[in-house]
């Protein structure tokens, strides 16, 4: 997974949201939009060619003023108890939002569930990519020679 994987939220499992295409801005053919309230989630399956770090990055829009924080587990492992989601400024703008976590080989069940009573943001996709290829900056220096 050298270049990013996107999955579109219209394709994964969801629950207490449904799909919606009153916002513009979104890809594929549609997003998800939780319902406002605790609980829902969207579930998608990733399959990882080897085990590793990963980066999980998150395409949303938040139209509110208020940050729509949502849980994000791994394989039922919680890997992040409260991702923020602040407002993008309009339900029309679409920024994306980040995490790294460790992936299995094979299969991953990657799940954002809703923990705020506004519910989550609107949901365009999950894009993944190897976080391996991160090299800091910094680590550069070290091997700098005059
Ligand atoms: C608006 C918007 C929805 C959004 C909702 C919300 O109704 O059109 O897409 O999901 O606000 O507050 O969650
Ligand atoms: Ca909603």
């Amino acid at each position: 997974m050298a270049s990013p994987v996107i999955y579109q939220a219209e394709d994964a499992i969801i629950y207490n949201a449904i799909l919606e295409t009153v916002n513009a801005g979104y890809t594929g053919s549609c997003y998800v939009n939780y319902h406002n309230e605790v609980g829902g989630y969207i579930e998608w399956n990733v399959n990882a060619p080897s085990s590793g770090s990963y980066a999980l990055i998150f395409r949303y829009a938040n139209g509110t003023t208020a940050n729509r924080p949502m849980r994000i587990t791994v394989n039922g492992n919680i890997v992040k108890p409260s991702m923020d989601f602040v407002s993008t400024g309009a339900w029309t703008t679409w920024n994306e939002a980040g995490i790294v976590a460790n992936l299995n080989q094979g299969n991953n069940v990657i799940r954002a569930t809703a923990i705020a009573s506004d519910g989550g943001p609107n949901v365009d996709y999950l894009k993944v990519f190897s976080a391996n290829a991160f090299q800091p900056v910094s680590l550069e220096h070290h091997h700098h020679h005059h």
